[in-house]
């Protein structure tokens, strides 16, 4: 269950502030989500590596692909914010199918309209996908790029508990030309279980009698 909040906001579990609601992405709700998302792109253009007028001339149905998909796909899910019946955030939460890179999630796609932030609606969306994240047998890193002077994007990162692992120099280019860096920041899950060694690595067996 996403947890909503009547009373007082307790954002740092994933409970958002009051008047606003957390769910799950549904494919009757895609074309709110595509409207949120290009507001978003045209309005912060520094903030995300897609371009607006590119993703503008997307289908409402490609974004089919942000639904949960199971086993059959990238997207574990998108956790979406209401305030009434307007959605007023988002985050995407992708898992890595390929089988040595399966314990990798990243974060995509985070983002709260401009009359809804500074209200804890995004560090509860965070939160509670992090929660989400938890629950998912097997995972234990998660990751996120963000562009390097985005502060209010990444404080919350931080607060969150994200560390910077890389930072990548002109790796966004704007329209009007400008070059942005991007701080690479990776979240710890679950600390690896203790590896089993395969049969053949194992340490040879003494045998018996020797010292
Ligand atoms: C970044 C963004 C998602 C934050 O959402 P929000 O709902 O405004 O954030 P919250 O109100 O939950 O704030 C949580 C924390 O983020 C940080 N933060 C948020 N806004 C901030 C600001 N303007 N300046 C500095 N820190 C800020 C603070 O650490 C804050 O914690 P605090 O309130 O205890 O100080 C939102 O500003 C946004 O969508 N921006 C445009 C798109 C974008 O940058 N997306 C991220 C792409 S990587």
């Amino acid at each position: 269950m996403i947890p909503t909040s009547d009373g007082q906001a307790d954002s740092r579990s994933g409970t958002p502030p009051p008047g606003y609601q957390l769910r799950l992405l549904q494919p009757n709700a895609l074309a709110d989500y595509k409207r949120l998302r290009d507001t978003m792109l045209s309005r912060h253009e520094e903030a995300f590596t897609s371009d607006a007028a590119t993703e503008l001339k997307r289908p409402i149905e490609s974004y089919a692909s942000r639904l949960c998909q199971g086993d059959e796909g990238a997207t574990l899910f998108t956790l979406v914010a209401y305030f009434g019946r307007e959605m007023v955030g988002a985050i995407t939460c992708e898992r890595e199918p390929r089988q040595k890179v399966r314990h990798i999630a990243h974060i995509v796609g985070m983002m709260v309209s401009d009359k809804a932030q500074g209200r804890g609606v995004g560090r509860a969306l965070l939160s509670q996908a992090l929660n989400l994240l938890r629950g998912e047998l097997g995972l234990e890193l998660v990751t996120l790029s963000v562009t390097s002077d985005n502060l209010a994007a990444v404080r919350l990162y931080e607060a969150c508990g994200f560390s910077r692992y890389g930072h990548l120099p002109r790796a966004i280019r704007l329209p009007n030309g400008a070059l942005l860096d991007k701080d690479l920041m990776v979240l710890t899950l679950h600390t690896p279980a203790t590896q089993l060694l395969p049969e053949s690595h194992a340490q040879p067996k003494r045998s018996q009698g020797q010292a």
